[in-house]
């Protein structure tokens, strides 16, 4: 970084952002704060991912991750298909160029306008309780239109290497052991079995953890398969792929990650020849593709701790904070562009501009000697970013967004 305002490249193997000049950036955009995407990057980490993966492996993207129509138009001809989680994201999935049948519906709480327009749309429905198949059945009827359904299951399965887990505790997909009646219930309501899906956790960086889990969910779908005499054409393995948050947190390693799911691949076509595995990650492949950028609006001394006081904060980018929750913020990497060049480094505290205790988008990292009008650069930001932040707290303007 120099403070002319150019980024050098982040600290992973990503190219993204190599070269560019935030600052006039931020002169073209003309406010802050904003999100940059940069959509080669992206490309190149799907391309990256698909090279490695089993050949006919359908890969595709878990739109709530970041659902910016630009971004989904640039990454849909790259992709087999998307996760859509809300009549919202059907929507925008469409407008993007993806077909109806390429998407999947998942998600707890599916309203009955919501499954009538993935019916309408040939959506792959993934069935989240019995008593959801059981309102398919009746909007299939309706419509008269067959559905294709697919059952959300919930392993009972203790996944290691990340806090952030659906598994266990949640709300999330139908117990194993509830798998016979749930594919019973279809039969009796002649729908279309469209295999299984799993998604049990997110944020793993544990190649180990995510290899044992892959392992454990495809035992789990194959035994199902077999006991209730189906023939499974369609293993869906989720995502939860995490991209390091901070520089004390290594990177996933994909390669032992996608070098074992050619064995799965190899077990799953042995019982079920036209069977294919989809995978549906969104953070790893938007996450290290995103910056945001706000403005210090202020610098105080709050009982000894130097504090910066920047116009962006949890209403844009609640991830990267404090949350209501968190003993400490992500500490996400962040650099600082100088307006003026000016030596030394300090250590500082940085807050955004809600009247909460959770803004607070670092504390106590060094970084240049700063003033008010420096941008404040906040990496690996591609992610539940602007579309999973409470925009409305406070009435602050939302944040531009730009894909690059
Ligand atoms: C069903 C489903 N699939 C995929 C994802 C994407 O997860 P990640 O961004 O961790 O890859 C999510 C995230 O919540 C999800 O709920």
């Amino acid at each position: 970084m120099n403070t002319a305002g150019t980024l050098c490249r982040t600290r992973s193997t990503n190219p993204a952002f190599a070269g560019l000049d935030v600052s006039a950036l931020a002169g073209r955009i003309g406010c802050t704060p904003f999100f940059a995407y940069d959509a080669a990057a992206i490309e190149w980490r799907i391309d990256t991912l698909r090279a490695q993966l089993p050949a006919d492996t359908l890969l595709c993207y878990a739109v709530k991750a970041n659902p910016l129509p630009a971004l989904l138009r640039r990454l849909a001809p790259r992709l087999d298909g998307a996760d859509v989680s809300s009549g919202e994201e059907i929507r925008r999935a469409l407008a993007a160029g993806f077909d109806g049948a390429q998407l999947g519906f998942t998600g707890p709480g599916k309203s009955d306008a919501d499954l009538t327009l993935a019916v309408r749309k040939g959506v792959r429905l993934c069935a989240e309780s019995i008593g959801e198949i059981g309102r398919i059945a009746r909007i299939a009827a309706h419509e008269g239109r067959p559905a294709r359904v697919a059952v959300r299951v919930n392993p009972d399965v203790a996944v290691s290497g990340t806090q952030v887990r659906m598994n266990e505790a949640g709300v999330f997909g139908i117990d194993s052991d509830q798998l016979p009646a749930a594919l019973r219930g279809l039969r009796d309501h002649r729908l279309t079995f469209a295999g299984f899906h799993y998604y049990c956790a997110s944020r793993m960086l544990d190649a180990d953890a995510v290899m044992a889990l892959h392992a454990f969910c495809t035992a789990d779908a194959l035994r199902a398969s077999d006991d209730a005499g189906l023939a499974l054409d369609w293993l869906n393995l989720g995502g939860g792929f995490g991209i390091p948050a901070s520089a004390a947190e290594a990177p996933l390693d994909m390669a032992a990650v996608t070098a074992h799911l050619h064995h799965i691949d190899a077990r799953l076509k042995a019982a079920h020849p036209a069977a294919r595995i989809a995978l549906e990650p969104g953070r790893y492949l938007v996450g290290e593709a995103g910056i945001y950028v706000c403005r210090i609006l202020d610098r105080k001394t709050v009982r000894g701790r130097t504090w910066l006081v920047a116009d962006g904060g949890a209403h844009h980018h609640l991830h990267a904070t404090l949350q209501p929750d968190r003993a400490q913020p992500a500490n996400l990497p962040i650099t600082l562009l100088q307006a003026v060049p000016r030596a030394g480094t300090e250590c500082v505290s940085i807050a955004g501009p809600l009247c909460a205790p959770f803004d607070v988008l670092a504390r106590d990292i060094t970084l240049p000697v700063s003033q008010p009008g420096d941008l404040l650069v906040v990496f690996q930001s591609g992610a539940y970013g602007a579309s999973a932040s409470p925009v409305n707290f406070l009435g602050h303007p939302p944040a531009a967004e730009i894909v690059l």
